[in-house]
């Protein structure tokens, strides 16, 4: 285990089996649809590499770069847009796949914006959901694990840009950013 982590809470395993298991469901889904898969840089370019390889459909790949928690472990409410897309989506099924749903407020804030771009569909993928950290009314479509309320890092996830690739998901280290 890293150094930094106080436990590992899924490995590599776990996180393989979860993720065909998410593949398969979107397939299903969607069949006979094609899907627009929209990373949201940085931290859900690992999940994202792994699920559009499990989705048995045409899928589109773009990527927004979107950031509120810069180097802090706490969310700055403000979520900056440092990169749009550059599909038109209008008409198109659009996934939104993210590495973690915390507050909601980065997909509360991308969902709307896509929604206006008259997406035919807009639904929300995310490898992790921490119930604890909600502060908007955003749900997850497609959901890996729940987490608890403490600082996750690792499979894309950083800490002040640091872990994203331990391939492993874990717990941070108070010591660390305390
Ligand atoms: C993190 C994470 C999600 C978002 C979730 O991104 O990757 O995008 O925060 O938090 P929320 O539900 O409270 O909005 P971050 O701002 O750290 O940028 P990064 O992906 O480049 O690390
Ligand atoms: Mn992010
Ligand atoms: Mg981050």
């Amino acid at each position: 285990m890293h150094k930094d982590l106080e436990r590992i809470l899924f490995t590599e395993e776990q996180i393989r089996e979860r993720v065909v298991a998410l593949g398969k469901q979107i397939t299903a889904d969607y069949d006979g649809k094609e899907i627009v898969a929209v990373g949201i840089l940085k931290g859900a370019i690992v999940f994202f590499a792994d699920l559009v390889r499990e989705i048995k459909l045409p899928v589109k790949f773009d990527f927004m770069a979107a950031s509120s928690y810069g180097a802090s472990t706490k969310t700055s409410g403000t979520v900056r847009i440092l990169k749009d897309i550059d599909t038109d989506i209008e008409n198109k099924h659009v996934i939104i796949v993210e590495d973690i749903i915390d507050s909601g407020l980065t997909l509360k804030y991308l969902k709307e914006n896509f929604e206006h771009r008259k997406a035919a569909s807009v639904k929300l993928c995310a490898m992790l959901n921490k119930p604890e950290g909600r502060r908007t009314d955003i749900k997850g479509d497609y959901i890996g694990f729940d987490v608890p309320d403490e600082f996750i890092v690792g499979y894309g996830l950083d800490y002040a840009s640091t872990y994203r690739n331990i391939p492993y998901i874990g717990i941070l280290k108070k010591s660390v950013y305390a």
